[in-house]
């Protein structure tokens, strides 16, 4: 492949073009589609040749791009090209680069569903792509259009990824790329669909951010704070400061040394939208399902559903705004402010008659102690402030009779 892209190759400058500038946005936008079957997020975006679900990374320092038949590969001598280089994969073994003239620019990302080392020789090319995304010109009619974001710098997918959207801490992730080109504020919002049926959204850029406007209350006045913690080996991962988990306003009594940092750099509360559910160490999870179990002991149980292991008989369990009607959990983190879970982000329906408490155990030897995953954050509204490094969080929006699908993306 690196064979061909050298006679494709041309010289490309990477700043966008002055006609840009005068549309200036104050922010972008893009759906979000829950696959149902994997539990896994996408956002859609298009290039110029299709519309393309992209894997919502928070993990990922860069986004990967289907590779175009005449892909416009960056050279090694930009400055995007060593940032891009300055996040390789934590365990994987470091492969000596190919040499090449021009040098083409690679990396070698590892998997981000697995985490898989690439083998080598496993150069992936970043490339320059133009892809367009929405963006809003009316708060408060809820009109959005189609804006084309130029020189967008992504690394070529192999055939089996089709893409990836990466939103990690980093100079190269999407929400960088948009700050630093469009001057936009750098920093973006997450509201993860709880079904497949409607889209959920991710906001680029300054608020105000509206749901079903005008109606409803521009969503960063909902929002609490804490503070995001950078890891110190692998500082593009979004970690909390979390103090205490609460079941039922009874804090859980594990040994709390773990949701700190080890001096290996384990342990630590990150958050990540290709985990499912939010896993726990096992020490942590007997706690906690020991903690829920006690608070729920009323409440009739169904049948373990693999993977969890603590269920209950749907018939047993009321419903409300908020979802199925079980103790509310407290994340008790930096900050003095709880994000609380409710039945909606804690209890899963796994059967007609069967729903579930959705945690997981990671096993005793998980590298975090827990990682917030993706059902946790659905229909909660989620602000991550990379100026202010910073979390924003609202608890469920179900509470203010919102959900993350009241965006209409029709009305374009
Ligand atoms: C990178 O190298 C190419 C030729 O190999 C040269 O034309 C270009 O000006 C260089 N760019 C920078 C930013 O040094
Ligand atoms: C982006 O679009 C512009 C205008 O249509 C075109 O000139 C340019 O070659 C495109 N860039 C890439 C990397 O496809
Ligand atoms: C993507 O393309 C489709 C079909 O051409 C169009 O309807 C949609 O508005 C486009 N979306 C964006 C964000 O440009
Ligand atoms: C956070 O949750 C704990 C446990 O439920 C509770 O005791 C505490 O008052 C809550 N703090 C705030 C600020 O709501
Ligand atoms: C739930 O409870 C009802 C009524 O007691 C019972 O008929 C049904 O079999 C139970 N279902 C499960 C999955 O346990
Ligand atoms: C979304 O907007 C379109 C066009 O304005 C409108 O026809 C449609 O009814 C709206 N959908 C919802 C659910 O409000």
């Amino acid at each position: 492949m690196l064979h061909l892209l050298l006679h494709l190759l041309f010289f490309i400058s990477i700043t966008p073009p002055p006609s840009l500038a005068s549309t200036t946005p104050q922010a972008l936008l893009s759906p979000i589609t829950k696959d149902s079957l994997t539990s896994l997020y996408t956002l859609s975006l298009n290039t110029s040749t299709s519309l393309i679900s992209l894997l919502l990374d928070l993990s990922s320092p860069f986004s990967w791009l289907p590779c175009p038949p005449n892909p416009h590969p960056l050279l090694c001598n930009s400055s995007f090209c060593s940032t891009a280089n300055s996040f390789p994969p934590p365990h994987c073994p470091h492969f000596p680069k190919p040499h090449n003239h021009p040098c083409i620019c690679t990396v070698s990302p590892a998997n981000p569903l697995t985490g898989e080392c690439p083998f080598a020789p496993f150069f992936h090319p970043i490339i320059l792509t133009n892809i367009s995304l929405f963006t809003i010109t009316n708060v408060h009619k809820p009109t959005t259009h189609s804006l084309t974001f130029p020189n967008f710098l992504s690394v070529c997918s192999p055939k089996d990824i089709t893409g990836v959207a990466g939103l990690a801490r980093s100079p190269t992730s999407l929400s960088s790329q948009f700050s630093s080109s469009l001057s936009i504020k750098n920093q973006f919002a997450l509201c993860l669909p709880s079904s497949s049926i409607a889209s959920g959204i991710a906001f680029f850029g300054a608020e105000p951010f509206h749901l079903l406007p005008p109606r409803s209350p521009e969503l960063t006045t909902m929002l609490s704070y804490t503070p995001l913690l950078q890891h110190p080996m692998n500082p593009k991962d979004y970690y909390v400061d979390l103090h205490a988990i609460a079941v039922n306003g009874v804090t859980v009594q594990f040994l709390k040394r773990v949701l700190e940092f080890d001096p290996l750099g384990h342990g630590g509360v990150k958050l990540s939208t290709t985990k499912p559910y939010t896993t726990m160490r096992s020490h942590i999870y007997r706690q906690f399902i020991r903690a829920f179990a006690k608070a729920t002991k009323s409440i009739r149980r169904a049948r373990k559903v693999a993977p969890f292991e603590l269920c209950f008989n749907v018939t047993a369990l009321g419903v409300s705004r908020v979802g199925f009607g079980v103790p509310k959990i407290d994340l008790m983190l930096a900050g003095g402010k709880n994000w609380t879970v409710f039945g909606a982000n804690s209890v899963k329906k796994v059967g007609r008659e069967t729903a579930c408490l959705a945690f997981i155990d990671g096993g005793p030897k998980a590298e975090q102690a827990v990682v917030i995953g993706g059902f946790q954050m659905e229909d909660n509204f989620l602000l991550f402030d990379l100026d202010k490094k910073r979390l924003g969080f609202s608890s469920s929006l179900l509470f203010s009779a919102i959900s993350c699908g009241n965006f209409n993306f029709t009305s374009v």
